[in-house]
């Protein structure tokens, strides 16, 4: 499966929505995340996120492994998503900033 993980929190581009052939997303406030239950490891929206934040769960980055969790436990709980809304006005201004875990907003 695929995950989203932190460096999606405050940037919340949403170009992997558009992507995803299952419609597997879900939207939070800050943040989105994947359902592992649904995703087909298809990689389509692991390119198009412009902030890097989408990796295969077998190629996280280190310190990311928590994210694996959260996408799980968030994705039953928020709504799907499936076309780009509202992105934050100052993404760019938040992508690559490090700690962001401590922004995500359930
Ligand atoms: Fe959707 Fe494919 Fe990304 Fe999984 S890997 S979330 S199925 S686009
Ligand atoms: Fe987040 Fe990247 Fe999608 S910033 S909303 S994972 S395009």
């Amino acid at each position: 499966t695929f995950v989203v993980t932190e460096n999606c929190i405050k940037c919340k581009y949403q170009d992997c929505v558009e992507v995803c052939p299952v419609d597997c997303f879900y939207e939070g406030p800050n943040f989105l995340v994947i359902n592992p239950d649904e995703c087909i490891d298809c990689a389509l929206c692991e390119p198009e996120c412009p902030a890097n934040a989408i990796f295969s769960e077998d190629e996280l980055p280190a310190g990311q492994e928590v994210f694996i969790e959260i996408n799980a436990d968030l994705s039953q709980k928020w709504p799907n998503i499936t076309q780009i809304g509202d992105q934050p006005d100052d993404r760019e201004e938040w992508n690559g900033k490090p700690d962001k875990l401590q922004y995500l907003e359930r």
